[in-house]
């Protein structure tokens, strides 16, 4: 008998003794009261179509008759605005072998870029969870990737690097307009791959000081820390168009 062969003998023995343990019809009843079973909660899925833009806070073409998604959903213990007076926006999503891509239009009636922090500021946040765990803290392929109104960028977690992202900022009538470049790094860049995803916008309302946070999914003010509560995002192949019928003679 070598060492490993005592050691996996020790380790089946102590699962025996775990498993007859679980079994005992008195411990899952004990489970069973303590634990109501939570309702299954529902992921959003967002959508990225195949394309290329130019990171230049002019919006190509590329991003029309795209679906958008919306980030809307007010964080309640962040925000001293109203729902309805807080910054809102849509974003759509494209990706290539190398990136994937976002266009932020955003309305925000009073831009301000004062506060000290970066996330005080008017801007935009991009979460990523590459490979699509939602497993809890950050690990090396999930990210936060943050652009403010005036295009400075910013971001956080054990896979953001400033040298993953290109982005453009622009101020429109009633807001502005974020174009991002992420690099993909751990995901698959192939139609059908699923990544987390989570969008936020912070706005301050000319205070120097954030005045709400909006999100995508999960309205809690927990993305920077936690993938777990992350939307998906698929990659599409973008739909080819109907091909035109032959004309009867
Ligand atoms: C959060 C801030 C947090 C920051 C850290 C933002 O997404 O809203 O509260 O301090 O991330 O990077
Ligand atoms: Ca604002």
């Amino acid at each position: 008998m070598n060492r490993f062969s005592v050691a996996r003998g020790a380790f089946s023995l102590a699962m025996s003794g775990f498993v007859g343990c679980t079994l005992s019809p008195m411990l899952v009843f004990a489970q069973d009261s303590a634990k109501p079973a939570s309702p299954k909660k529902e992921i959003p899925i967002a959508v990225a179509s195949f394309g290329t833009i130019k990171v230049d806070g002019e919006i190509d073409e590329a991003w029309n008759n795209l679906s958008a998604v919306e980030v809307k959903k007010i964080v309640k213990s962040e925000s001293t605005l109203s729902e309805s007076e807080a910054a809102k926006g849509t974003v759509k999503l494209l990706w290539d072998k190398e990136n994937l891509y976002a266009l932020w239009q955003v309305k925000d009636s009073k831009l301000s870029a004062t506060s000290f922090d970066p996330w005080g500021q008017d801007s935009v946040e991009l979460f990523i969870d590459e490979l699509n765990e939602k497993a809890g803290a950050y690990q090396k392929d999930d990210a936060q990737y943050r652009v403010s109104y005036e295009g400075k960028i910013s971001g956080d977690g054990m896979g953001y690097s400033p040298d993953n992202i290109k982005a453009a900022a622009k101020k429109v009538e009633g807001g502005y307009v974020v174009e991002m470049a992420i690099k993909l790094s751990f995901a698959k860049r192939e139609a059908g791959a699923k990544l987390g995803l989570e969008l936020q916008i912070n706005d301050d309302p000319k205070t120097g000081n954030r005045g709400a946070i909006t999100k995508w999914n999960h309205p809690e003010n927990d993305s920077y820390m936690s993938t777990t509560d992350f939307g998906d995002l698929v990659l599409e192949m973008k739909e080819k168009a109907p091909e035109k019928a032959p004309e009867k003679k």
